[in-house]
């Protein structure tokens, strides 16, 4: 089974399937599992301190030979430690939630280091790509956690048309019908979130599994009311009592975690401050909307590892609808391939 695309050649993959690095979600189990079935996994490391990183890197390349990614906040008080870190552990891949400065990927490359930053709009991929990225993945509107509100079947395009870097597409793929579109759309490969949280490889309580698969398509929601910015997540009664809540209950709320947050990543105050001053110059945000941009972490947290669904948020993709198994890595990365052969065969046979 092979479908070599710019993806594949770039990163040294088998296969161009991605698994990308969701906060509590990919750790070292779920992206080894990746990288040995032979597509490409991403350590999630916004949620984590410098030595959990360092640890969980050291773990997954204790499992696996082939190469993976690790996902950093650029905003991070200690980025640029981290960034040496992937240098020292030869880490394959730096995938980024927002876009990195230009001096820090042009660090990652000379190291040799593949870049690949996630984007949510054509204007953010050309600005990257003229600062050296290798490639991108572009979320649309469908997908899990922070998402725009463009479908991933009008952003693609647009951004496969704005630059000449390989694209990878994330937002609403679960399967090799999937990939076969992307792929004839142009892109590189797919990323997917939620289809990999949904594997028997990942870490997440299986009672917070067996909620996402009871849902239909019509069961996320997204909302700004957690953080300012659309998160799209399963619909919860804390998401709908959040989504009915004022300013003093949310500021209560968001001032419990915000130390707790900045302890835990290593977000500098400063960076909080900087980021909420441009969010408010940007927007109508309260303070209280820009505290709880901190606390996204604890309550996903809740959510995905501690498994209280009440008190905790669930970030997921629409997907979710269509998804209703638990698979191992290497069975649904191996399905994915052979339907999607199986599919490009097809459409190659209509001409
Ligand atoms: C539980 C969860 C946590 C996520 N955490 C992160 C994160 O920490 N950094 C990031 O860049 N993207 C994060 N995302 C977004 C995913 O990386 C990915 O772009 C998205 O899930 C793709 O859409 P899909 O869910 O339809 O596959 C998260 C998504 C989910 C579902």
């Amino acid at each position: 089974m092979t479908i070599r695309t710019a993806l594949t050649e770039l990163v040294g993959v088998r296969h161009p399937v991605v698994q990308t690095g969701m906060g509590w979600v990919s750790g070292p189990r779920l992206v080894s599992a990746t990288a040995r079935a032979g597509g490409l996994g991403i350590l999630a490391s916004a949620t984590m301190t410098y030595d959990e990183l360092a640890t969980v890197i050291r773990e997954t390349k204790g499992r696996t030979d082939a190469p993976f990614g690790v996902n950093l906040r650029a905003d991070a008080e200690d980025a640029g430690r981290r960034v040496d870190l992937l240098i020292s552990e030869g880490v394959k891949v730096a995938s980024f939630a927002m876009a990195p400065r230009r001096e820090m990927i042009a660090e990652l490359k000379d190291a040799g280091i593949v870049v690949i930053p996630s984007i949510g709009a054509a204007r953010h991929a050309v600005k990257v790509a003229a600062w050296g990225a290798d490639a991108v993945i572009v979320q649309g509107g469908e997908g899990g956690g922070h998402t725009g509100g463009i479908a991933t079947t009008l952003l693609l395009p647009s951004v496969l048309d704005a630059v000449d870097i390989p694209v990878v597409a994330a937002g609403g793929f679960y399967d090799g019908r999937g990939l076969a579109a992307a792929l004839a759309y142009g892109a590189a490969g797919v990323a997917m979130g939620t289809r990999f949280l949904l594997t028997s490889d990942s870490a997440v309580p299986d009672a917070v599994k067996r909620e996402y698969l009871e849902r239909g398509l019509g069961d996320t929601v997204v909302t700004t009311k957690v953080d300012g910015v659309p998160h799209r997540v399963l619909r919860t009664e804390l998401v709908d009592s959040l989504e009915r809540s004022h300013g003093v209950a949310t500021l209560a709320y968001a001032a419990r975690n915000t130390v707790r947050f900045r302890r835990l990543t290593g977000v500098s105050w400063r960076a909080l401050v900087t980021e909420g001053l441009a969010m408010r110059r940007n927007g109508d945000r309260t303070w209280a909307q820009l505290m709880m941009a901190a606390n996204t972490p604890m309550l996903l947290r809740a959510g995905l590892v501690d498994g209280d669904t009440g008190a905790g948020l669930l970030a997921s993709g629409q997907v979710a609808g269509m998804i209703h198994d638990l698979p191992s890595v290497a069975d649904l990365i191996a399905d994915i391939v052979a339907v999607a052969e199986k599919r490009l065969d097809e459409m190659a046979a209509l001409r």
